[in-house]
């Protein structure tokens, strides 16, 4: 560049760098296309989610379970993202896939682990180990400083299992009619190892079916969130899954 149009065109930039309002508007129109280049297409992707043999939408004790979850605040001790570096990957198991949260609304990825890290606790410990342990935490894990909820095992108040689907279902969540019909019996099913689960377990595969709370009579909350607790992680089948080649 030849030293006079080098000057001019520093010239011009001096204008810019002297008029406070040009400034504002000429940073704005930086920052606008830098923001358009980034949004502009996930209006037309349809999805970034890497498709995921297993992934199904929680059934209606399961999803119960999570609200109680996100009621207690576990999130706020627990994360449910494993990362992929060795030390994680190591402990806790496969590092977290994108696909295994698309179901969640919200996520429960967290950013603090005062406990371990819940993405893959489902069928690590017993159903009697979790009761216990929510119970009171120390009579299992003595240096543990969980808090008790042994408040838990009250009943499950859920009136409505059928509007907890069709709200999901409102965000993307693909529950289909005959799953919003069946919302209240898989619910009570699935903590009934006793009653017909056949259609629970066709529509929720791998459902784990189980008295959690170890009392027969009546569904607690300790059920349904010992019901969520056994699901987390366990639906991917790592020994058969493929990360997507990225050869596009
Ligand atoms: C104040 C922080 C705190 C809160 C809140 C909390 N936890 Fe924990 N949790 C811990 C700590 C610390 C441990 C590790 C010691 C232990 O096993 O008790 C733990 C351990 C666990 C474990 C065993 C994990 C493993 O891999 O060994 C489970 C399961 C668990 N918590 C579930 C929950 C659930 C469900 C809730 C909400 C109802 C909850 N926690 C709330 C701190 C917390």
């Amino acid at each position: 560049m030849a030293p006079t149009q080098k000057k001019s065109l520093l010239k011009h930039h001096g204008k810019i760098e002297r008029n406070a309002t040009l400034l504002l508007v000429g940073s704005l129109l930086v920052v606008s296309v830098g923001g358009i280049v980034e949004i502009a297409p996930l209006f037309y992707l349809e999805n970034t989610i890497e498709k995921v043999e297993g992934m199904r939408p929680y059934s209606p004790l399961e999803l119960a379970g999570r609200n109680i979850y996100i009621r207690e605040g576990c999130y706020l001790c627990h994360s449910q993202m494993i990362r992929p570096f060795r030390d994680e990957v190591e402990r806790y198991g496969h590092y977290s896939l994108a696909a295994e949260s698309m179901y969640d609304h919200p996520f429960q990825w967290g950013s603090k682990r005062t406990g371990p890290d819940l993405a893959r606790v489902g069928g690590r410990y017993s159903d009697e180990w979790h009761v216990q342990h929510l119970t009171d935490p120390r009579s299992v894990v003595p240096e543990s400083i969980m808090p008790t909820y042994a408040f838990l095992s009250r009943d499950l108040d859920m009136a409505d299992p059928a509007g907890h689907l069709v709200a999901n279902r409102g965000v993307g969540v693909p529950y289909t009619d005959a799953m919003i019909e069946s919302a209240r019996a898989d619910l009570k099913a699935q903590a009934d190892p006793d009653a017909d689960t056949a259609g629970l377990l066709e529509r929720y595969p791998k459902a784990v079916v189980s008295n959690f709370d170890g009392n027969a009579q009546h569904l607690s909350e300790m059920d349904a969130l010992v019901a969520y607790l056994q699901m987390l992680g366990t639906l991917v089948d790592f020994s058969v899954y493929e990360p997507e080649q990225n050869d596009r």
